[in-house]
């Protein structure tokens, strides 16, 4: 059996990712492929009770080294149990957020050492990588307005300021720009149904769909 194949959908507050996860799983087993949609932090039952613990409280109730630290304790876990497995018996996963979210949100915006997350990777991710990251890009601001109005308990990443929002798309943008062979840059501004197709396009284009 070859292995599936492992997308990742990336982006800041409120880009839409979780609809459009649902919408191109639909797509690819509608085309005969086994599809495992999943979300991260969480993903598998002790990831998901790391996430209860690092997605709630204060914005400072973890310091980003520590929040980078929680992150990779759910990641391995998500990896080992759920990702690895499914890859191995030839389903395609397609995951809401991965490593990328820790590079840009504890990196690009927290500050933490970009050489340690990269040595996170190394060691924890071993060769799980994506075989293709949609990089969901809209302003900062129309992003937050747009994850205010579904609030919830989950808000310690919203309720920090504009200026950590604004770092947060520049580092997406910039791993988009460093890895164009991986990555692919998604208007999140336009419908719904545009975004569908413009995510389409680029899975059809980069990863044989059709089973
Ligand atoms: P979401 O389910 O709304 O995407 O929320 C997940 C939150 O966790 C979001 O604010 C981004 C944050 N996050 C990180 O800061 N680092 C990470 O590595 C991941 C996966 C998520």
């Amino acid at each position: 059996m070859a292995r599936g194949r492992f997308i990742t959908f990336e982006g800041g507050e409120g880009a839409g990712k979780s609809t459009q996860v649902q919408r191109i799983a639909a797509r690819l087993r509608a085309n005969g492929r086994e599809v495992v949609t999943t979300r991260e932090p969480g993903g598998s039952p002790g990831a998901e009770s790391i996430r209860d613990i690092v997605l709630r409280g204060d914005a400072d109730r973890w310091s980003p080294v520590t929040e980078t630290l929680l992150m990779y304790a759910a990641r391995r876990d998500h990896v080992e149990r759920v990702i690895r497995p499914s890859l191995e018996r030839g389903a395609w996963v397609i995951c809401d957020r991965f490593a990328d979210s820790t590079r840009a949100y504890q990196g690009a915006a927290g500050g933490v050492d970009p050489a340690f997350i990269t040595a996170l990777e190394t060691y924890i991710l071993e060769t799980t990588r994506p075989d293709l990251t949609l990089v969901f890009d809209l302003p900062a601001q129309v992003g937050l307005d747009r994850a205010h109005a579904r609030a919830g308990a989950e808000m310690r990443f919203e309720s920090k300021g504009m200026a950590f929002h604004e770092r947060l798309r520049a580092g997406f943008q910039a791993i988009a720009a460093a890895e164009p062979e991986r990555c692919a840059v998604i208007d999140a501004t336009a419908t719904m149904d545009v975004v569908e197709a413009a995510v389409w396009a680029a899975v059809e284009a980069r990863l044989a769909v059709h089973g």
